[in-house]
């Protein structure tokens, strides 16, 4: 429920449209009843963080014997040898990219969280449109709800790749619509994505992309790669939108984070964005953010770098969370979750299960089946919230991410003995 307002106060539309977060009432149920185990929070994994590495960092940072300015404030922009840094490590990636010019593209966010503001911010009036994948990130989601912007999905076949036969209609019916101007975007997560764990090959980012030029729209591209670095055993190998030909001519907007490989709570994400007048409209907009993300962070960031702490923690994170992947996709699969109707895939990589429920079943927050969950000690993140439009009601988003394996495997289990009674 809303608060009552105070007479005197009078919000702007934006206030006005700001819904509270479905992940705070997520997290408040499971704070209200001791014992309930969380599929939902996109948590990281609480008994890896680097406590020890932070701390030998602090100390490097400590016995350097300049002024200490990693405690000031730094640059909008972001603390330069981390863009140099980071900048060097996408070119490594996809060897077609040149750091430098990289670098000179690249900015330090509050989160990967704030890139995504940023961006919808500088280019997003009310009433206009951005194209989503399917499903998609339901905080971005949220996010376009907030700053009213309405969200069109990518048709997808039902293997989940992006249709371009359906694209194609349904560009076509927008613009019959007179709606096609309204398009300022098109967003995708590619790598072991949040929440399907699926990653976009090259020929369907490649179509998406011709099917775009094909009707005239050569909109900015924002491709959101937070989950790149987490893979199980082997990365993704397709290259994003900075180094695919078939989106050179679109302004192009990659961005990743340092808080799930390594610490979320230093909140330190980054973007490239290769359109000088949109990157300097998010660069003011920053500045009217915070004028620069925490300089502390980012120095953390940069020593844990150089000293190659971060790919050793992020080498042993990657078997951890296979780990307890493992963990969940075998409980729900030996507990019968299959016979009872359910599909899901098995992931190579990030932080999710994502799983269909035989159709019919709705799986929503106010449903059935969700206050059943509860009731039995688990939650999950409603799979309706993950789609633009169009939400089919029977999906469900499972993490792994936070907590230990033999609650994960207790988790399951609660998880199937409650969608058995429902079968
Ligand atoms: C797909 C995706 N993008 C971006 C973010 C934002 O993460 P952060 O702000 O911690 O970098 C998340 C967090 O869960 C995510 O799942």
């Amino acid at each position: 429920m809303k608060p009552a307002l105070a007479a005197s106060i009078a919000l702007s539309q934006l206030g006005r449209r700001a819904a509270p977060p479905t992940i705070a009432r997520l997290m408040a149920m499971a704070l209200e009843q001791p014992g309930l185990l969380s599929l939902a929070a996109g948590f990281t994994d609480n008994t890896t963080l680097p406590v020890a590495e932070l701390r030998t960092a602090i100390e490097a940072l400590a016995a350097r014997p300049s002024e200490p300015e990693f405690l000031q404030y730094g640059t909008n922009q972001g603390r330069p040898p981390l863009r140099r840094r980071l900048a060097a490590r996408l070119a490594a990636m996809e060897p077609s990219l040149d750091a430098a010019g990289l670098e000179r593209h690249l900015l330090i966010t509050n989160g990967s969280q704030q890139a995504l503001y940023l961006a919808m911010q500088t280019l997003c009036d009310p009433g206009d449109i951005v194209l989503v994948d399917r499903p998609s990130y339901f905080v971005f989601l949220e996010m376009l709800a907030g700053l009213g912007v309405r969200a069109v999905s990518l048709p997808v076949d039902d293997g989940g790749r992006i249709d371009a036969t359906a694209l194609d209609a349904r560009l076509a019916e927008l613009a019959r619509a007179g709606e096609a101007e309204r398009i300022k975007a098109v967003y995708f997560i590619s790598y072991f994505s949040n929440p399907s764990a699926r990653s976009l090959t090259e020929a369907e980012k490649t179509v998406l992309a011709e099917t775009l030029a094909r009707h005239g729209l050569i909109v900015p591209v924002v491709e959101d790669a937070a989950y790149r670095e987490l893979y199980f055993e082997r990365p993704a190998v397709a290259s994003s939108v900075l180094s695919l030909p078939a989106w050179r001519e679109f302004p192009r907007f990659y961005l990743s984070t340092l808080t799930k490989p390594f610490a979320s709570g230093l909140k330190v994400g980054w973007g490239v964005c290769t359109e000088g007048a949109w990157l300097d409209a998010m660069l003011h907009a920053k500045g009217h953010h915070d004028f620069g993300t925490a300089n502390f962070n980012q120095a953390l960031c940069d020593q844990v770098l150089a000293d190659g702490t971060f790919d050793a923690h992020v080498r042993k994170i990657r078997s951890v969370y296979a780990r307890k992947m493992r963990a969940l996709h075998t409980a729900l699969e030996g507990a019968g979750l299959n016979a009872a109707g359910w599909r899901w895939a098995e992931p190579a990589g990030g932080l999710y299960l994502w799983l269909q429920a035989p159709r019919g079943l709705d799986t929503g927050l106010e449903s059935a089946f969700c206050r059943a969950c509860v009731e039995a000690g688990v939650i999950y993140v409603p799979g309706d919230l993950c789609f633009g439009d169009d939400a089919p009601r029977n999906f469900v988003r499972l993490s792994f991410g936070v907590l230990g394996e033999t609650e994960l495997r207790e988790a399951g289990r609660r998880f199937v003995t409650t969608a058995k009674r429902f079968a």
